[in-house]
């Protein structure tokens, strides 16, 4: 079976963005490959964090998960400051990656822009791409289902793997080594089989994000009905009546489309627009109300399960232990062999 391995960071709530990008994507491969689910926590804190809530949000994502479909008796579900070679690694590789490039991480420099010129900027935060390889390298993984922001961070979890696997295993001399690292490659839905980058309510041209000041520029996936009303009843849209897909002048429109379509079986796009064509009230009006029902019963079973999972916390403290034996089981094997390589005194 090949291997996948993906993450969420426990920051704040779950939205759609996380949902139709990634963990949807998750729950369709996990019975056809060995799957492996990690709530990132120490990604979570190369941003400002409080500490008063860090382990409930990994133990409300790690819920969410399950709540989303993810079978653990089929998948591995840990939590990645219980595997300590995630850190490990992480440090090795620091070691090995040029900081140019790290510099020409997209996500760095928005999140860098986003924390104003005054504020510091923390080392973690600029190696956070290089901890995310480790995560990758640890597990050997073969596919990473992500969402499209991630894919310039998985083009160099796949450059470092290469760039081990060079000086240490292949140029090694006298003996040449066995590669120690797979390069992973980045599962994104292509366009047309979902969305695999949701674009914020308020604003069409940038993405539906945790770290957004305005929570009405995202769909969380535990907002109550009312909520989710308001929020949609609220969200940008433009002046002209017809509803069409795919009109670059038009990112608000084609974004909400996508998510209609996303969340209701992912049907033609010209059956889509045919529907709102007949819509009474026609034009926005009209589809708001449609799209702001379907995301409620889309979401409804979702939040169900959440909350009987949140219910039983023995259960969930069960399968993270599993979760932590096996992958410590794993990533130290690995670990093992990526520090042979490097020519660290092993313990006998
Ligand atoms: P994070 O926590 O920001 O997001 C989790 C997953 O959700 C996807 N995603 C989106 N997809 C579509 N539209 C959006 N608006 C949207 N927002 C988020 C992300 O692409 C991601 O798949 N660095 C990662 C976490 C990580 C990881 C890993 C992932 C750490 N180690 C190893 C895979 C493998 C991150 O910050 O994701």
């Amino acid at each position: 079976k090949r291997r996948v391995l993906s993450g969420v960071q426990p920051t704040g709530r779950l939205h759609l963005g996380n949902y139709l990008g990634a963990i949807q994507q998750w729950a369709r491969y996990q019975y056809d490959f060995d799957c492996w689910f990690c709530v990132v926590d120490m990604h979570a804190i190369t941003v400002p964090h409080d500490p008063r809530h860090l382990a409930d949000e990994t133990l409300s994502t790690a819920a969410m998960y399950l709540a989303c479909g993810i079978d653990p008796s089929h998948c591995h579900i840990f939590v990645q400051s219980q595997v300590p070679a995630h850190a490990e690694l992480a440090w090795m590789l620091n070691c090995i990656t040029p900081m140019g490039w790290l510099e020409k991480m997209t996500q760095y420099k928005d999140k860098k822009q986003r924390l104003g010129d005054d504020a510091p900027v923390y080392l973690g935060l600029f190696a956070y791409p290089v901890l995310m390889a480790a995560d990758i390298l640890l597990y050997r993984a073969e596919c990473v289902p992500v969402g499209e922001d991630q894919r310039q961070h998985l083009e160099l979890a796949r450059d470092i793997a290469r760039s081990f696997n060079y000086t240490f295993c292949r140029k090694r001399k006298p003996h040449k080594l066995p590669s120690v690292f797979r390069e992973p490659e980045a599962l994104i839905l292509p366009e047309g089989a979902g969305v695999s980058r949701v674009m914020s309510l308020t604003d069409g041209t940038s993405k539906m994000s945790k770290s957004a000041a305005s929570d009405v520029s995202r769909i969380n996936l535990l907002d109550d009905a009312d909520t989710i009303r308001n929020k949609i009843r609220r969200c940008k849209t433009d002046a002209e009546r017809e509803l069409r897909f795919d009109d670059p002048a038009r990112p608000e429109c084609n974004n909400l489309l996508h998510i209609y379509r996303a969340i209701t079986g992912n049907r033609p796009k010209a059956d889509i627009e045919r529907e709102l064509a007949e819509l009474n009230p026609s034009g926005w009006a009209g589809f708001k109300e449609r799209l702001a029902e379907a995301l409620v019963s889309f979401l409804s079973p979702i939040q169900q399960r959440y909350h009987e999972v949140r219910q039983d916390a023995l259960y969930l403290e069960q399968i993270l232990a599993q979760g932590q034996q096996a992958a410590n089981a794993v990533a130290s094997e690995t670990l093992r062999a990526a520090k042979e390589a490097m020519g660290f005194a092993l313990p006998s």
